[in-house]
C-alpha cells in the first residue's frame, strides 16, 4: 500500500511516501526556521504564506523521489490538528485537491498521534502496553498505549511544553529560535549540577509536566546573578555554558520523573521516545538509560524522524486506510483534535476517580 503524508501544521512543509507502512520512499521536509529566526519565533501569518509557496514542490519531490505518480498512491494522509489555522488548511486544501483529482481515499491525521507513529521506519512493531513521551514546541504529553491507537492519557503540560521551555530560555540567554538544538549544544560543556533548579510539585495523583515555574527560576537566575546575553556564539561564557547544562538537566528530570513512575505503575514493554525534544542528547540518554534499568527496549527515532515530517503522518494513516477509513472532501482543519480512544487516567487508577479531558 503506498501512502502520501502532507504535514504542515507547523513550521514545517513536509511530504513523504510511505509502503506498506515501514518502509519511507521518500522524505521531503522544507524548513522555515531560517524565515522565522528573525522573529524570535514562528509567525503564523508567514507560515502559512510559505506552505503556500513550497507544497507543491515539496509534494512533487516526494512523488518524483520515490517515483510513484498520483494514479499509483493508495490513499493520502494529512494532519488535520492540532497546529495552526492557517497552516494546517494549506496541507488540507492541497490533500483534498489532489483525492479530487486522483480519486484516491484521504484521510485526517492527529498530529500528535503521528509522532508516536515516528518509530513506524527503523523498529520492530512495538511490544504492549506501550508508554510513549511525545515531548515538541507545542506539546507534552505521556500516554499509555494498552494496544496500538489506544491513547490514555497520564500525563500532559500544565502551561509550557518542554520545547517552548527551551526555546523560552534560550531566547533569554540571547540564542537565536529553535533554542533547544543550541542549548544542548552548549549544555554539553556546562556543568549541570552547577546550578539547581527545583522540579514541580505536581499534586491530585497526575504524572502532569509544568515548566513555567522552572523557566522563572532561570529568568530570577539571570537577573540576580547578571548574566550577560551571548553575544559570540563561539565564545559562551562558562557562566552561560553552566545555565544551558543546570536548565537542560532540570528538563530531563522533570520529563523522566513522570515516565519512571509510569513505567512502576503500568510495566510497558516497550518505551517511546519522540517529537523535536527527542532530538535531545540528555533526554535520550536518560530514556535509554531508564528502559536498560526496566529491560524494555527503547524506541527512539532519528532526528528527522522525530521533529516534524510527513512520514510519521502515513504511517499513523495506514492502520485507518487497511480498515478502509477515510474522509470526506468535507475533511477541515480542527485546531484542538482531540486523539480518538483517548482516556485521561490518574497515576494509580483505583485511588481516585476517573479524570475527564
Ligand atoms: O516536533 P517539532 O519539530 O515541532 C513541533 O511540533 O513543535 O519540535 C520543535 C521543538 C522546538 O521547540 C525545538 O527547540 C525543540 O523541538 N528541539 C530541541 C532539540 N531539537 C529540537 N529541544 C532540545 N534539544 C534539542 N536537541
Ligand atoms: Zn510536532
Amino acid at each position: 500500500m503506498l501512502i502520501l503524508g502532507i504535514e504542515t501544521s507547523c513550521d514545517e512543509t513536509a511530504a513523504a511516501v510511505l509502503e506498506n507502512g515501514t518502509l519511507v520512499r521518500s522524505n521531503v521536509v522544507y524548513s522555515q526556521i531560517a524565515t522565522h529566526q528573525r522573529f524570535g519565533g514562528v509567525v503564523p501569518e508567514i507560515a502559512s504564506r510559505e506552505h503556500l509557496e513550497k507544497i507543491d514542490e515539496v509534494v512533487s519531490a516526494a512523488l518524483d523521489q520515490a517515483q510513484v505518480t498520483p494514479d499509483e498512491l493508495d490513499g493520502i494522509a494529512v494532519t488535520q490538528g492540532p497546529g495552526l489555522i492557517g497552516s494546517l488548511l494549506v496541507g488540507i486544501n492541497y490533500a483534498k485537491g489532489m483525492a479530487f483529482a486522483a480519486q484516491k481515499p484521504i484521510v485526517g491525521v492527529n498530529h500528535i498521534e503521528g509522532h508516536v507513529y515516528s518509530v513506524a521506519f527503523e523498529f520492530p512493531p512495538p511490544e504492549y502496553p506501550a508508554l510513549a513521551l511525545i515531548v515538541s514546541g507545542g506539546h507534552t504529553n505521556l500516554f499509555l498505549l494498552p494496544e496500538p491507537e489506544k491513547y490514555k492519557l497520564l500525563g500532559r503540560t500544565r502551561d509550557d511544553a518542554a520545547g517552548e521551555a527551551f526555546d523560552k530560555v534560550a531566547k533569554l540567554i540571547g540564542l537565536s529560535y529553535p533554542g533547544g538544538p543550541m542549548i544542548d549544544r552548549l549544555a554539553k560543556r556546562g556543568n549541570k549540577r552547577a546550578i539547581i533548579f527545583p522540579l514541580a510539585e505536581i499534586k491530585d495523583n497526575r504524572l502532569d509536566f509544568s515548566f513555567s515555574g522552572l523557566k522563572t527560576a532561570v529568568l530570577r537566575y539571570v537577573r540576580e546573578q547578571q548574566v550577560e546575553p551571548l553575544a559570540n556564539a563561539e565564545a559562551p561564557s562558562q557562566q552561560i555554558l553552566d545555565l544551558c547544562a543546570s536548565f537542560q538537566n532540570a528538563v530531563v528530570r522533570a520529563l523522566v520523573r513522570s515516565v519512571r513512575k509510569a513505567a512502576e505503575v503500568h510495566h510497558p514493554k516497550t518505551l517511546i521516545l519522540a517529537g523535536g525534544v527527542a532530538c535531545n542528547s540528555e533526554l535520550r540518554a536518560a530514556i535509554q538509560e531508564l528502559a536498560g534499568q526496566l529491560k524494555i527496549p527503547a524506541y527512539i527515532p532519528s532526528p528527522i524522524y522525530t521533529t516534524d515530517n510527513a512520514a510519521m503522518i502515513a504511517a499513523a494513516a495506514f492502520p485507518k486506510l487497511l480498515r478502509g477509513e477515510g474522509a470526506g472532501l468535507d475533511l477541515s482543519a480542527d485546531l484542538s483534535l482531540r486523539l480518538q480512544n483517548i482516556d485521561l487516567v490518574p497515576i494509580d487508577p483505583k485511588k481516585k476517580k476517573r479524570y475527564r479531558l
